[in-house]
């Protein structure tokens, strides 16, 4: 078939895919146990679907003007308010279907062809793809010891006269580690002084552990919601667990958020009212939803960390937030297992009917990513799967589901 070699380019989202696999298995009856999805299963906030519901039951759902509705941006104005402390007018914000969008929008607005965006490793599997899809060239920068943590030095040396922006993402989807302050800092004060986007993906910023705050990204620059280089990106998806509402929105400088509107308008021309109504509700109702999301999230990090030293040889940092966390295999792979992480992925859903997904989308070989959002059993009993299937000092034989498996490869 002839499509563009740039379309040709673009990879499956690999969690999209892998969500699909494990839908199909579990529609065969396999007693899948998912530790790949990104979402939290809780219902959604009452405040939400009753927003949305009044909507749909007035029968007027019509387009909403391209950059959201009013009342909804007045809402993400008084959260940027209540969070950041940074005041923004309704000509910053702009709303899309979902943050994933809001991103694409924005990579689209401020990138010529063969512009450069830093992109930190371990990062989000779509950043690398929405760079190419609007022509521009992903440079990763990925930290020389090992660890999860991004250097200055390393980022200073990656910026070409090409660079236009640097995307953050602390809370970090995959890793869990929350940036320092100090290296926010830096990278703000950089970039202000370099004049490049510095692209703060906010989206986790309210699931973390341990007593601490959410970080603001606004808090280290001085400059005026028009003069800022910080655009930061946000949504419902992950603070109340709203996956499946589509929204998300970007707080820029007015005109980046015009140009942002024009490409909405002519692509989606908005995201849905009564999704938008469903985020105003969830916004503007009562929001112990978001701190039992949290604690149940710091729950299922110490029990991951603990399921996990049960495995000697897997390394892994210990998650300061989000729901996530991305351990060391490297110790198991063997080649009557898997030599690289998509082929481990592969091998514990195919043997241990376990979902994760490969380091190697992240730009982490040899780590497999772990969700940790969903249910305390699963999560005991997968890594209890994923231990027996590559560890061999653990028995022989399980039970997964009604039947017992015996380990014949190790
Ligand atoms: C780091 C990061 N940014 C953005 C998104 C997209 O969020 P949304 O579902 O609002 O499009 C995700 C979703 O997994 C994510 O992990």
């Amino acid at each position: 078939m002839s499509v563009s070699q740039l379309a040709r380019a673009i990879a499956t989202s690999p969690t999209m895919k892998l969500n699909e696999e494990a839908r199909l298995l579990r529609e065969r009856g396999e007693p899948v146990i998912h530790l790949g999805i990104g979402e939290p299963k809780n219902k959604a906030p009452i405040p939400a679907i009753l927003g949305a519901a009044a909507k749909l039951q007035t029968g007027d759902v019509k387009y909403s003007p391209s950059d959201g509705t009013p009342s909804l941006k007045k809402a993400i104005i008084r959260y940027t308010e209540e969070n950041y402390d940074r005041i923004v007018g309704p000509e910053n914000v702009i709303v899309s279907s979902g943050a994933k969008q809001s991103i694409f929008n924005l990579l689209y607005a401020i990138l010529n062809p063969q512009d450069e965006v830093i992109i930190l490793a371990p990062y989000w599997v779509s950043y690398p793809e929405m760079v190419k899809m609007v022509y521009g060239v992903p440079v990763i920068v990925t930290p020389e010891d090992g660890s999860f943590y991004p250097r200055m030095a390393d980022i200073e040396s990656a910026v070409t006269s090409y660079t236009k922006a640097i995307i953050i993402n602390s809370p970090n989807n995959p890793s869990g580690v929350i940036f320092p302050d100090e290296f926010i800092a830096q990278i703000v004060e950089f970039c202000e002084r370099k004049n490049i986007y510095c692209i703060m993906d906010d989206i986790y910023h309210k699931l973390v552990f341990d007593g601490r705050k959410p970080p603001s990204c606004f808090q280290f620059t001085k400059r005026s919601p028009e003069t800022t280089k910080i655009i930061a990106i946000n949504g419902i998806a992950k603070l109340y667990g709203m996956t499946g509402f589509r929204i998300g929105w970007a707080i820029a400088p007015r005109e980046l958020v015009e140009i942002m509107t024009n490409i909405q308008g002519q692509t989606t021309s908005c995201a849905s009212v009564l999704l938008q109504a469903a985020a105003e509700g969830a916004l503007l109702g009562i929001q112990s939803i978001v701190e039992n999301l949290r604690l149940h999230c710091q729950n299922n990090r110490d029990i991951v960390m603990a399921e996990l030293s049960t495995m000697p040889g897997v390394k892994c940092t210990k998650p300061q937030g989000t729901f996530y966390c991305l351990p060391d295999f490297r110790a198991y792979l063997h080649p009557a297992v898997a030599t690289n992480s998509v082929q481990l992925s592969e091998f514990l859903l195919k043997k241990a009917m376990v979902v994760t997904v490969p380091g190697k989308e992240f730009g982490f070989e040899g780590h497999l990513r772990l969700s940790y959002a969903g249910g305390v059993k699963d999560l005991q009993e997968g890594i209890a799967r994923i231990k027996w299937a590559i560890d061999p000092t653990s028995p022989n034989d399980i039970f997964i589901g009604d039947k017992k498996l015996l380990r014949d490869w190790l």
